[in-house]
This record gives structure tokens, sequence and C-alpha cells, in this order.
């Protein structure tokens, strides 16, 4: 294939990615995001492939091995891709970047071996440096994302490992890493191999010990920093291998993981370099909530039934409808846009209210709302909703936990403090409904459970949502 055509071909594919990217902040605009990212890639791999076949035409072997890799490739991701449920996307997410990392490995190992010839003088250093760093930041993406995909999964207790001295371990490690580069970079190539595997290896278990140290509740957000780690790393690939598109990706994989980590941190009140080196998310599991100590006295919760709940939507001119995790597992959403429908059909406001970290990946909500059919219009973030909950007769909390627990702003002792959250208990009343009185995430107690005006309808999300929909339907 020739140079310019394909120097056009990565050109056209970068603009994709970044149409893309816009596409995908906007609901309204996701599906046309998608369609330019998927065009972008196919365009991306099939000028790379034609370039790979032009300059091995006289091996047919290679041709074979890289067309049969592409389609073992793509059938692999196909298949998984088309098989995994929408709660195990983060699990999913984070083995991809594993690929990635590996991937940066293998390249960064395999130039420096065939080093190119046409370097020169400081061309040379640059060329190693940029071998070195994409070496340690592929490994460090690799293990780490084994870990959070197996902590994601379970396999892996989900507690923080705080090893005595862990930052002091850390810091050892990073210098290193620094003092291989200077033997790596005094030698020749192929002379300073050994200190290139050996940098591999503690990449490797510099990966892992950072990872082992974060807990559960933060996995998300480190999901979402190997992601941008991810990117680096083929940043770093693509200076390799002399790839403009690599590198554009990368980098726009790169700085869209490292602000998409901010925006989770800020949503959760929690500081980036707490989320990366802390032990947030001990508590392991979900325990169930216990009441607070309070003068011996035992509090107790007000459950209701489907019915009544139903009663008390037919009475509300306003609703506000929170949903968590638990109506992504019940896949609740259909019936529980019925409910709207009817709702609205008889004169009432009803909004849905999104937490930016509700369920358990970014978007997680207004993609399962979207799947419903649910108007753009009336499904609002935090903050354009949350001050008019002292004028909503009646908020529905489904499957929620954590991003409504006022603990979150009052009490200075729980490890959520400072998290901002729905204000749900300031409606006049509060349907919360889940299974259990058992936790969140967070693995904490929810005081909302306990409030005058708050009524706790147990039972699974979706067979109580179908419930109240006979019941309002029932009853026109
Ligand atoms: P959670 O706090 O995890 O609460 C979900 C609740 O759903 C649980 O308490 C559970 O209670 C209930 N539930 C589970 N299955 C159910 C079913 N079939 N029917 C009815 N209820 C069911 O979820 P949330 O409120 O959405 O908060 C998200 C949490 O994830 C936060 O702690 C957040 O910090 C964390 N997190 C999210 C993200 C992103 S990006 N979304 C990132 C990092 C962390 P029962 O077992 O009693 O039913």
């Amino acid at each position: 294939m020739q140079t310019s055509l394909v120097t056009v071909s990565y050109l056209a594919a970068g603009v994709l990615f970044i149409l893309s990217l816009g596409g995908l902040s906007n609901q309204s605009s996701a599906r046309r995001g998608n369609a330019f990212g998927i065009i972008g890639m196919l365009l991306a791999v099939v000028a790379t492939a034609l370039t790979a076949f032009s300059q091995v035409t006289t091996q047919l072997q290679s041709v074979g091995m890289l067309a049969g890799a592409v389609a073992v490739g793509a059938t692999i991701g196909a298949v998984v891709a088309a098989r995994v449920a929408m709660t195990s996307m983060p699990e999913l997410v984070a083995i991809l970047h594993s690929f990635v990392g590996a991937a940066a490995v293998l390249v960064g190992i395999a130039s420096y071996l065939s080093p190119d010839a046409q370097l020169t003088g400081v061309e040379v250093t640059i060329h190693e440096i940029e071998i070195f760093l994409g070496v340690l930041i592929g490994a460090v993406t690799f293990t780490g994302s084994i870990v959070a995909f197996g902590k994601l999964r379970g396999t892996i207790r989900s507690k923080p490992l705080l090893l005595p001295g862990r930052h002091l371990l850390n810091l050892g490690m990073l210098i290193g890493s620094a003092y291989l580069l200077s033997r790596f970079l005094a030698v020749p190539s192929p002379a300073a191999t050994t200190e290139l595997l050996i940098l591999t290896g503690v990449a490797c278990v510099l990966g892992i010990h950072l990872v082992m140290a974060i807990g559960g509740a933060d996995m998300p957000v480190v999901v979402s920093m190997l992601n941008s780690y991810s990117g680096w790393a083929a940043a770093a690939a693509g200076f390799m291998l002399s790839n403009d598109l690599l590198i554009i990706t990368g980098a726009l994989v790169g700085s869209s993981g490292a602000i998409l980590s901010y925006i989770m941190c800020k949503a959760m009140n929690r500081s980036i370099w707490n989320v990366i080196f802390g032990g947030f998310g001990a508590d392991e599991g979900a325990a169930p909530a216990k009441p607070k100590e309070g003068g011996g006295e035992q509090r107790e919760v007000v459950s209701v039934t489907g019915e009544a709940t139903a009663e008390l939507m037919r009475e509300a001119k306003s609703v506000i409808i929170i949903p968590g995790y638990g109506m992504a597992v019940a896949q609740a959403q259909y019936p529980l846009y019925e409910i709207a429908k009817l709702l609205r059909e008889r004169g009432a406001t009803v909004r849905f209210a999104i937490h930016p970290v509700a369920g358990r990946l970014p978007g997680h909500m207004n993609v399962l709302l979207a799947e419903a059919k649910v108007p753009y219009d009336i499904v609002l973030e935090m903050d354009e909703i949350n001050a008019d909950f002292p004028t909503t007769d009646l908020a529905l909390v489904i499957g929620a936990n954590d991003i409504v627990n006022p603990s979150a702003l009052d009490d200075t002792s729980s490890p959520i403090y400072g998290m901002p959250v729905l204000e749900v208990w300031k409606a006049k009343t509060s349907v919360v409904m889940k299974r259990s009185m058992a936790s969140g995430y967070a693995g904490i107690e929810n005081p909302l459970f306990f409030r005058d005006n708050t009524r706790m309808l147990f039972g699974d999300a979706k067979k109580q949502v179908d419930a109240i929909l006979t019941a309002l339907r029932d009853n026109k």
C-alpha cells in the first residue's frame, strides 16, 4: 500500500476517533459516535494489514499468519462482547486493558532486539527511552489489569493488601527502574536485554502491588486509570513502531481515561492519589446494615407492599425515580418506564435522577434507561435535579444504596463522607426498593432506611416493579 494512502487512511481514522469521542459525550449522539469509532477502527486495521501485506508479499506464510491472527482475534472479541452482561462490563474492560499492556511489552522487547539500522546518535537514545517507558507502563498495565479483573470478578479478595512500608516499596521499585534505565542506555542493543527483562519483572510486580493495595470499592476508578495507562502504553508502542495512528489513538485513550478517572473521583469526593495509593474499600462484601447505637433504642424500618407503593404513586404529583446497581441486576428498566408512562398520562411529573457513579461503570444507568427508550429529557444528572427533592412528593429508589446515603453528608466518620449524594430524604416520601437490609458496594449502613418518611419495599426490583405496574393498571 502506498505511503501517502496509508497516511491519509490513518489521518481519516484519527479524525473518526475524535468524532467518536465527541459523539459519546451525549446520549442522543452516542450511537453515531459508536459508529464513527467502528468505521475508524476498521479503516485502521485494514490500512495496517494492507501495509503489512505489501511489505511481506514474498513471504506468503507471514501473510497467512497475520490474516489468521486478525480472524482469531476478531472472532474471540465478537463472541465475548456479544455474551457479556452489562453488569460484567468493567471486568471485560479490565481484561482487555491487560492485552494492550502485554502488546506494548512484546512490541518493546521485539523492537529492542531488532533495532532500526537507520537510527543514529541521539535518535537511538530517544528510541531506547521509548522502548523502556513502553515496557514499564505496559507491564504495570498488564498485571494491574489482571488483578483488577480478579477483584471485580471476586476471584481475588477485594480487601486491600496493605503491606508495611508499601509506599517505600513502590518508591524502591521506581528508583530501581531508573537505575536499570541508566544501564540500559549505556550499552548498545542487544547488550542490555537482561536489564530490559529485569525491568519487565519489576514493573509486573509494581502493577500487582499497586492494584492489590486498592479496595474493591475503588476498582472502577482503577479500571479507568488502567485504561489511561493502556493508552499511554499504546502511544509508546506507536513511537517505537513510528506509527502515527497508534500515537494519536494512544494519546486519546490515555487522556480520556485520565479525565474519566478524575470525574469519577470527583463524584466520589476522593483524591486521585488517595485512590491510587490508599486503602479505601477495606470493608469486604456486603455486611448487613445494623442500626446505630443510640440510647439502647432499636431502630425499625417501615415496609410497604407493591400495592401501597402504587397508591402513593397515584397520589403523587411529582415523582423522581433513582435507579442504581440493583435495577441493572434485576433488569427492571422496561416495566419501570411503563410505570413512568402511566403516571405521566395521569398528569404527574416523572423524572429520573442519575448519580455519576450509580451502578458499576460510568453511564451505566443512562445506557439501561436508553435501552428501555426512556426519553432523554426526563433523565437528569444529579446536579440538575438535587435541588428539586424538597418539592417532590415521591422519590422511588430502585436498587440503589450508597448514592442515596445521607451519612455521606452528615457523618464525618463514614468512609463515603464528602461524596455528593442524591438527597432523596428531602422528598415528602421516599420508597426504597431492595431485597434486604444488606449494604451496597461500599459495605456501609444506610440511615436513610430508618428515616420517618422512608418506606422499604423489599423484594427483587423486577418483581416489585411488575407488581406496582399491575396495581396501577388495575386501578386506572
Ligand atoms: P450499591 O450501593 O451497590 O447498591 C445497590 C443495591 O441494590 C444493594 O444495596 C442491593 O441491596 C440492591 N440490589 C441488588 N440486586 C437487587 C435486585 N435484584 N433487586 C433489588 N435490589 C437489588 O449501588 P449504587 O447505589 O448504584 O451505588 C454504586 C456504588 O458503586 C457506589 O458505592 C459507587 O461509589 C460504586 N462505584 C461506582 C462506580 C461507577 S463509575 N458507577 C465507580 C466506582 C465505584 P439488596 O442486596 O438488599 O437487594
